[in-house]
């Protein structure tokens, strides 16, 4: 089973990359120095969230129960969509407006909490259009029942716009997270892998990008560490088709957490690179669940990145054997272990949306050219082709 020496002080020893403070355990909504920390940040909250699971894990519940005790008075919007519109953040901007509120609490997956962080932009005039010298910024609170986005730690929220999924402009970190592991643990297997999946790309483009640094990479290395150790536990599942009984429990989900948090945390710092770059036209024009579209690049991404240079070729093959750690399989250095990593992605994954050429050459096109600079060498459409090409 994954588990971890980790505490609290983890995320604390990384202030320098997130500003907020991060909490982590179980009960934790309910905790005194948390509800006090609430009622430190005003009188009037706004919660952003999805339209079901948020209710259904308890989260939500526990959530407003802490602001009652907190002594804040709250509206809920609760019509977060996956991968949330513009329309759906205006629509709760216009419906709060008169409500005024003190700050702006998220609580579900990456889509609910990036809403929230775009709603607090557009109250205070910076979204959809900023507006020119303002440098203010919303006060936001986390909750996160999914381990993958790692937004909670961010800077980060992802609209859809019309011209397609963009982070918002100005960066919106989390005044304070509340992790509580206890809400993701009958998370169904697919969101479960797509969110896992999710987390170790973060991770992993991190540490290929060029703006990987030391404080990155210390959270990068150790976020892919985690993911190996969860791995065995997601090939099972896959295997039996269902949760197991591992999966259940908070120590492990709290493990997915730590993935998640920590590569959310090597972004925050670099930002992401090839196949979120890519993986982004995959959920916007096939529906693609966000991790998984941007797992399906990953052999071929990491080929790529191995036959770059000496540098890159110990990285790629350092990421290999830690999330190979604990499949069983070889770990001999080279094409061996990428082989293994690619059987085990297809494995673990769904079948990628059926593409023609016609496709391919019609998402090359879109694919913003920040996330190609990201990558260390020059990125043309023939390289950018063959990674979707990959995926045939
Ligand atoms: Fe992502």
């Amino acid at each position: 089973m994954a588990h971890t020496t980790h505490t609290d002080a983890l995320f604390l020893e990384h202030t320098d990359i997130m500003p907020g403070t991060v909490l982590e355990g179980e009960g934790l909504l309910s905790r005194p120095d948390v509800i006090d920390r609430l009622r430190s940040l005003g009188t009037k909250c706004v919660v952003v969230t999805g339209r079901a699971s948020s209710r259904a894990n308890g989260a939500l519940p526990d959530t407003l129960a802490s602001l009652t005790a907190a002594g804040v008075e709250y509206r809920v919007f609760d019509a977060v969509e996956e991968n949330p519109s513009r329309a759906t953040v205006l629509s709760c901007a216009e419906e709060m407006r008169d409500f005024a509120p003190d700050f702006l609490l998220g609580v579900g997956g990456g889509s609910p909490i990036d809403c929230c962080k775009a709603v607090g932009m557009a109250l205070l005039g910076r979204y959809p259009v900023d507006t020119p010298g303002s440098t203010a910024v919303p006060t936001i609170v986390a909750i996160p029942t999914t381990a993958g986005t790692g937004t909670e730690v961010t800077q980060y929220a992802i609209v859809s716009e019309p011209e397609g999924k963009a982070s918002i402009a100005a960066k919106v970190f989390p005044v304070l997270s509340l992790i509580d592991a206890t809400y993701q643990c009958a998370m169904p297997l697919g969101i479960t892998i797509s969110t896992a999946v999710d987390a170790l790309t973060h991770s992993v483009e991190s540490l290929l990008c060029v703006k990987s640094d030391e404080a990155s990479e210390e959270c990068a290395w150790e976020g892919v560490r985690l993911f190996g150790l969860c791995l065995p536990e997601l090939m099972e599942a896959r295997r039996q088709g269902g949760l197991t009984p591992t999966m259940k429990t908070v120590a492990y989900r709290k493990a997915l957490c730590y993935c998640s948090s920590l590569g959310g945390l090597a972004i925050a710092r670099t930002g992401t690179s090839l196949p979120h770059g890519l993986g982004y036209k995959l959920t916007e024009l096939y529906g693609a669940r966000h991790g998984e579209s941007t797992g399906f690049f990953h052999p071929h991404y990491l080929r790529l990145c191995r036959d770059m240079n000496s540098s890159s070729q110990d990285r790629v093959d350092r990421i290999l054997t830690l999330v190979l750690q604990g499949t069983g399989v070889s770990l001999h250095d080279g094409p061996d272990m990428l082989d293994s990593f690619t059987s085990m992605m297809q494995a673990l994954l769904p079948t990628p949306p059926a593409l023609s050429q016609q496709d391919i050459q019609a998402m090359v096109a879109l694919v913003p050219p920040s996330k190609l600079t990201q990558h260390p060498e020059p990125v043309g459409s023939k390289v950018v082709s063959d990674l979707y090409t990959s995926l045939v």
